[in-house]
């Protein structure tokens, strides 16, 4: 007998979106220069997204993309209406965020040891005693903290993560002080079955926590594993504007979930974002063309499903 839950949930009536084209996506694409990425973000800013994750704080050799994060936030015109991150992979990550003024830091930690010590040369564990760390300097200074807990459903190396395993991370961050957590699909091996197993666990312990999904479409599961989290009640998701970002254990695959695909989904079924569609749309053509390739998402592409194709002329 197949055992998957039926989808019993009602939808929320809003979901909260934050978008990672700035950082995530373009870290993944060819470098461009700051003053794009600052047309980028200003772009995005006006779009009715209240959410943008900016830059990074990382080591200009690990991500020579985000080399230049603090010259793109000086430049950027901030919104009073958005709320703006940064991701830092450790403490002087973190530091450097705040120095710049920023109120929201994501911090970075793979479930998987190999792939934790292949982006922070740290075991998954020391990464962790490192986020203790970070929390206990930085608190006093009271910016947001969020934990991102990457590879949360699966390692290009190790293959399947344990459930268990994200759990208790989650519990050890929690305890340590986090604010929000974060589960990155960093290489796109969630499905909804992967993604129900691992909210179920999460869910039942912290049913409280401040919980945001980040999905990459790399196998065409994207918007099902956000459905099967908004029936877990989970209402906070990143996306990437065009579906900017590769994925770099996967050539050729693509990224990110396209912001416009899942704006588009929700809409339609009566789910807000507050995002004006058209705008996105035009913000993923200069995404589009600021990186200089063609982005994956469908919706670019197609156009809404609202967007009609003249009739053809039928002769009887
Ligand atoms: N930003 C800039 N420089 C940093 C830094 C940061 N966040 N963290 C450390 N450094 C500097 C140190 O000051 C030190 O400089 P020095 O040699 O002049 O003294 C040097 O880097 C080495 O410090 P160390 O703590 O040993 O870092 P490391 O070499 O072990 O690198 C990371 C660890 C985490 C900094 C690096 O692997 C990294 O930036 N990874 C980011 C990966 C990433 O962003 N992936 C995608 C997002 S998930
Ligand atoms: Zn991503």
């Amino acid at each position: 007998m197949n055992t998957w839950p039926t989808r019993a949930a009602a939808l929320p009536d809003r979901v909260s979106i934050r978008e990672v084209g700035p950082r995530d996506g373009l870290q993944s694409e060819n470098p461009i220069p700051p003053e794009d990425k600052v047309r980028l973000i200003d772009a995005l800013s006006g779009t009715g997204l209240r959410r943008i994750e900016a830059v990074s704080f990382v080591h200009p050799k690990a991500i020579p993309q985000m080399a230049d994060a603090d010259e793109v936030w000086r430049a950027v015109t901030r919104s009073p209406e958005v709320q703006y991150s940064a991701l830092a992979p450790n403490l002087k990550g973190a530091q450097r965020a705040l120095d710049a003024g920023f109120d929201h830091v994501e911090v970075v930690v793979s479930a998987s040891d190999t792939h934790n010590l292949n982006n922070i040369k740290r075991s998954t564990d020391e990464s962790l005693d490192g986020i203790a760390e970070l929390i206990a300097a930085l608190g006093d200074r009271g910016p947001t903290i969020e934990v991102i807990v990457a590879t949360a459903f699966g390692c290009p190396y190790e293959g399947d993560v344990a459930a268990e395993r994200v759990a208790s991370i989650v519990d050890r961050v929690i305890t340590d002080g986090a604010h929000r957590i974060a589960f990155g699909d960093t290489t796109g091996m969630a499905t909804p079955r992967r993604v129900a197993e691992l909210l179920d666990l999460v869910r039942s312990a912290h049913p409280d926590v401040p919980l945001l999904l980040h999905f990459h479409n790399t196998r065409g599961t994207a918007l099902a594993n956000v459905l099967t989290a908004m029936d877990y009640g989970v209402v906070e998701f990143d996306a990437s504007v065009g579906g900017l970002g590769g994925c770099p254990y996967a050539p050729g695959a693509s990224g990110n979930l396209a912001t416009e695909e899942l704006v588009h989904m929700l809409h339609d079924m009566g789910v807000e974002t507050g995002v004006d569609l058209d705008a996105l749309i035009e913000v993923a053509e200069l995404a589009e063309s600021l990186v200089g390739r063609e982005l994956p998402s469908g919706v670019l592409r197609a156009g809404p499903r609202t967007r009609l194709t003249p009739k053809p002329d039928i002769k009887d």
